[in-house]
């Protein structure tokens, strides 16, 4: 795996290899990596002739000082697994190789109302850090193929966006979320958690199946209710557990659409944990 740090050598080896017609594919992570993000680099090796991933903490879209700042950063490990991974480039850039001293943010306001719902309403401002990394990245890669886990589907919906209005030609992955075996979702986050908290912490993962078990009942909300039983509110506090459209967000709560997503939010201890469940209809 070549290491760059530099804008300017990454572009030219990038430019090489394009010329060359090989196929880029690049994944995006602040890395603290897991068997997750792995999943995105095997997806990436398997479209592409060349994978690069960036490892770059994003201060712009950190919505507390004390998050940014406590943000893990193993970086020996996460070059170890991407070595392991046979990732060909990861792009490790400084905040000023990527903001030259320019922390001003992308404005998002007309990117649509699904952005200030769920996680956009919980941390305002969060996509538009999102939005300003990802798109200065992809100037400066300029991949064939990205990949993006479902674990964050809102920014999913909101790379999407980006895509459509400014780099057509990218093709959007959407990648399926890994999980540990009892079922909680892989997170950088994940080991912030108590003994206890962890024991806990599978209990999002099973209110999600009890909605989607539930969800030809007539009303959403119901099964929206019942799920919530599924999660110890002495250990957790809820933030939302919505039953919503898959390419709005707009909440549903009735019987009536074909893509359905339910999403939940939670606080348990010092640590935010955030899970999805998509639900087609046949
Ligand atoms: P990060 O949280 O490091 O996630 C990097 C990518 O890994 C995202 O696309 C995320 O959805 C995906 N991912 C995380 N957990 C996953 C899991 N359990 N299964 C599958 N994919 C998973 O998301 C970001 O970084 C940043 O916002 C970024 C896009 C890099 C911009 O700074």
């Amino acid at each position: 795996m070549i290491l760059f740090q530099q804008s300017n050598a990454l572009r030219s080896f990038l430019d090489n290899q394009k010329a060359q017609n090989k196929r880029i594919g690049f994944v995006p992570t602040m890395g603290a990596l897991h068997a997750g993000h792995l999943s995105l680099i095997a997806q990436a090796k398997q479209k592409c002739d060349i994978v690069v991933c960036s490892i770059f903490v994003n201060p712009t879209q950190f919505t507390q000082a004390a998050d940014l700042e406590t943000y893990p950063r193993p970086i020996s490990n996460d070059i170890k697994l991407l070595e392991e991974s046979k990732c060909d480039v990861l792009f490790h850039p400084s905040v000023d190789e990527i903001y030259a001293n320019d922390l001003r943010k992308d404005d998002t306001n007309d990117y649509g109302s699904f952005l200030h719902v769920l996680e956009g309403a919980s941390r305002p401002g969060h996509f538009d850090g999102v939005v300003t990394v990802v798109k200065k990245l992809f100037e400066l890669v300029r991949p064939d193929e990205v990949f993006f886990g479902q674990k964050d589907y809102q920014q999913c919906l909101v790379v999407q966006t980006l895509i459509n209005r400014a780099f057509q030609t990218i093709k959007f992955n959407l990648c399926a979320i890994a999980r540990e075996e009892d079922g909680l979702a892989m997170s950088s986050r994940n080991i912030r958690l108590s003994e206890m908290e962890r024991i806990l912490a599978p209990q999002l993962y099973l209110a999600l199946k009890k909605a989607k078990q539930l969800w030809t009942l007539e009303t959403w909300q119901s099964a929206a209710n019942e799920a919530l039983k599924e999660i110890d509110s002495n250990a957790f506090t809820v933030e939302y557990l919505k039953i919503c459209d898959q390419n709005t967000l707009e909440e549903l709560l009735h019987f009536q659409h074909n893509a359905v997503i339910v999403l939940v939010a939670v606080q348990i201890g010092k640590t935010r944990l955030i899970d999805n469940i998509l639900i087609d209809r046949d």
